[in-house]
C-alpha cells in the first residue's frame, strides 16, 4: 500500500484565500484592516526565513504588516517596552514574537505580557487555559494546522485513537486539548515514554513533533494510520548539500500509512495560514464583529 500525500501546500492555500476574501469584506464593510506585527530579535537564520515568509503572507492576504527587526543584544525591558506599545496600538489587532529568543530573554516572561487578545500564536497562559477549560480561545497556529490536515482526511475525528508524540506548549500539549476538543482518545507520548513503538502502533492518528530527524520508523506505524509529521530538520545530504526532514522516516511510512504529510510542504504551510485566521479572528474580536468562521 502507499499513502496518500496529504497536500499541506493546497490546503493551506485555500485557507488564505478564505481568509483573503473575508479580510476584503471586512474592509469593506467596515473600514476595518487586520494588522499584525511580527518581531524578530536577533539574526537566527531559519527564523529569519520564517517572519518573511509571514510578513509576505499577511500583505497578500490584504492585512497590515508591521515588521519589526530587533538587534541580538536587545534586552528583555527593551523587548517589553515595545510590546506594551503594539498593546497600546489599535491598528496592531495581533502580536508575535519569533521563538526561540536570545537566551537573555526570558520568552515566559515576554509572552504573558502580550495582551491575550492579541496573542496570535495562542502562548499565553490565559489563552492556553481557556483552550484547556474549552473555552472560545486564540489557539496556537502549528496545532489547529495539525488538526485541519486530519479533519481533511477523516472528516470527523471522534473516538478516534490518537498519539501525540511531543509536549512542548507550542505544539504538543495544545494538540492534545484540540484532539479532545474532537472528541479523539488521546495519548500525549515524548522522550521518557517507555515503548513509543508500541504505543505508535495503536495510533489512527500519530503526530510526531520531537524535533528529531526521522525518529519515527515505518514498522511503528500501523497500517493505514493518517501521520502528521511537524518535525522540521535541517540534515546533510549529497554532495555536501542539506534537505529537510520530517520526525517520520517519510519514505518508509508511505509505504504503511494510509495518509500521510509530507515534510516540506506538510504542516509547515498550514501554520502561516493559521496565523492569518488568528489574525483575521483577533481583528473581529477587538473590534466587537462577529468572528467567520474559516
Ligand atoms: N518558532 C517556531 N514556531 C513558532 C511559532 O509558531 N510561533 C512563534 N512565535 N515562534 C515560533
Amino acid at each position: 500500500m502507499t499513502a496518500r500525500i496529504i497536500d499541506g501546500k493546497a490546503t493551506a492555500a485555500d485557507l488564505r484565500a478564505a481568509v483573503a476574501v473575508e479580510a476584503r469584506r471586512i474592509a469593506a464593510a467596515h473600514g476595518l484592516v487586520p494588522g499584525l506585527a511580527v518581531v524578530l530579535v536577533g539574526d537566527n537564520a531559519a527564523s529569519k526565513a520564517y517572519v518573511g515568509s509571514k510578513s509576505r503572507a499577511v500583505v497578500e492576504a490584504g492585512m497590515r504588516p508591521f515588521d519589526f527587526h530587533l538587534p541580538v543584544a536587545t534586552s528583555a525591558n527593551e523587548l517589553l517596552g515595545l510590546i506594551g506599545e503594539l498593546n497600546n496600538d489599535a491598528a496592531v489587532h495581533g502580536i508575535l514574537v519569533q521563538l526561540p529568543l536570545p537566551s537573555q530573554i526570558d520568552a515566559a516572561r515576554i509572552i504573558t505580557n502580550i495582551d491575550p487578545a492579541k496573542d496570535v500564536d495562542g502562548f499565553h497562559p490565559l489563552n492556553a487555559g481557556r483552550l484547556a477549560s474549552g473555552l472560545p480561545a486564540l489557539a496556537p497556529c502549528t496545532p489547529v494546522g495539525c488538526i485541519k490536515l486530519a479533519k481533511a482526511v477523516h472528516g470527523s475525528l471522534s473516538g478516534l485513537d490518537a498519539v501525540v508524540i511531543g509536549r512542548s506548549n507550542i505544539v504538543g500539549k495544545p494538540l492534545a486539548q484540540l484532539l479532545l476538543g474532537e472528541n479523539a482518545t488521546v495519548t500525549i507520548a515524548h522522550s521518557r515514554t517507555r515503548d513509543l513503538a508500541g504505543l505508535c502502533a495503536r495510533a489512527d492518528l500519530l503526530f510526531a513533533a520531537i524535533g528529531r530527524p526521522e525518529f519515527i520508523r515505518g514498522g511503528w506505524i500501523r497500517p493505514g494510520a493518517t501521520v502528521i509529521d511537524v518535525g522540521i530538520n535541517r540534515v546533510a545530504g549529497d554532495g555536501g548539500k542539506s534537505r529537510i526532514v520530517g520526525d517520520v522516516c517519510f519514505a518508509e511510512a508511505v509505504a504503511v500509512a494510509g495518509a500521510i504529510t509530507p515534510v516540506p510542504g506538510g504542516v509547515g504551510p498550514m501554520t502561516i495560514a493559521c496565523l492569518l485566521v488568528n489574525t483575521l479572528r483577533a481583528a473581529c474580536m477587538q473590534a466587537g464583529l462577529p468572528v467567520p468562521e474559516i
